[in-house]
């Protein structure tokens, strides 16, 4: 059964339900970037919510701008973007901060202690010149009030607990001396020095091989069970978000097209993207016939023209209104929402 567009346009998707208290909520974010060969608009009115101890997974192609989302987040985007509207909400105990107008200063202390990121190549987010213990002390010095004796334990403990083999000499490795693997591993226990509350782990397993992809995942995973502490996978793979995650948000081209909770979003989904990237996801029993790739590029996102559905080119649902109307945003349950003028129905509907 197909859900009928409402007539008129709604806001853009809505974010938490009304009954629970987001520790991040983001709304109608828009981030450019201004560059020679024109502004590359690469996040247009994205809005979603994070709450306490749920893993999220973000999933899209390359280009979709899951980065840049990230990094705005984080308060560290590349000084040729800008951000030109929107709020991103941080709860924390009574009090909630706009973190697009919070001071530098006081961002700094967030920073590393209650919001952390892991980068998408831990070889060049780690400082190659100083020795990988010494790194975790310093950002424990920063953000922690441990007495300096007790810094270099409380690091080793650290590494043990992302489960670095010989932890005591590992403090001691440089970056170049340990393998993919354990730099990532490096830096989760320096993602997590401080207990933060939200860990966002852009593309954590990307350049491993598939045994110590899995031994990643798995410790990202029991690490922030133990800590309670909210998670935000972003990956191209959908397939491993779906391992992972309790929640997927999928991104296209500076959109977020669909949310949903993992399993409604496989058993349903609802815009023609999010169908035909679940298509196109390796399974067990399926075979490379059974793979559907996705045809066509995302749009140059330098256009000025660009089309209010981004991934309308590609799409064989596409009629006129895509072409020239605004986007209508449907909530299809609570928790599902889906940024389409022809959302696909299914068993739920
Ligand atoms: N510093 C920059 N200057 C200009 N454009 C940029 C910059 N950083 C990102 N972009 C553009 O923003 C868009 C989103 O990029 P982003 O890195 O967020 O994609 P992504 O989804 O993380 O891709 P990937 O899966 O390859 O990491 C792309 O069109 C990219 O070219
Ligand atoms: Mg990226």
């Amino acid at each position: 059964m197909n859900i009928a567009p409402p007539t008129l346009p709604s806001s853009p998707l809505p974010s938490s339900p009304l009954s629970s208290i987001p520790l991040l909520a983001v709304r109608n974010l828009c981030a450019e970037f201004r560059t020679r060969s024109g502004t590359v608009s690469a996040l247009e009115n994205i809005s979603f919510y994070i709450n306490p101890s749920e893993t999220v997974g973000i999933v899209g192609e390359s280009g979709s701008g899951k980065s840049v989302l990230a990094l705005t987040i984080m308060g560290i985007l590349d000084p040729a973007g800008h951000v030109t509207a929107g709020e991103i909400l941080w709860s924390q105990s009574a009090a909630t901060l706009n973190l697009l107008n919070t001071p530098e200063k006081v961002f700094r202390q967030l920073r590393g202690k209650d919001l952390s990121m892991i980068f998408q190549s831990p070889r060049t987010a780690l400082n190659p010149i100083r020795k990988v213990g010494k790194q975790i002390v310093d950002v424990l010095r920063c953000h922690t009030q441990l007495p300096p004796a007790q810094l270099k334990p409380r690091a080793i403990e650290l590494l043990a607990s992302v489960k670095i083999p010989d932890p005591a000499q590992r403090y001691e490795a440089y970056p170049y001396e340990l393998s993919g693997g354990l730099c990532q591993r490096i830096m989760i226990a320096l993602a997590l020095a401080c207990s933060p509350q939200l860990l966002i782990a852009d593309e954590p397993t990307t350049g491993l091989d598939v045994t110590t992809q899995a031994t990643v995942m798995n410790l990202l995973k029991d690490l922030a069970t133990d800590r309670q502490m909210a998670t935000v996978v972003i990956t191209h793979d959908l397939a491993l978000a779906s391992e992972y995650c309790d929640r997927i948000l999928v991104m296209h081209a500076g959109h977020l097209i669909e949310s949903a909770p993992t399993a409604e979003l496989f058993q349903s989904p609802q815009h023609p993207y999010t169908a035909k990237l679940i298509a196109a996801t390796p399974e067990p029993h399926k075979g490379f016939n059974d793979l559907a790739p996705i045809l066509g590029n995302l749009p140059d996102l330098r256009r000025s023209d660009l089309p209010p559905c981004r991934f309308v080119s590609r799409c064989d649902q596409a009629t006129d209104p895509c072409h020239n109307q605004p986007l209508v945003n449907t909530q299809v349950t609570e928790t599902h929402q889906v940024s389409c003028w022809h959302p696909l129905g299914g068993p739920q509907l």
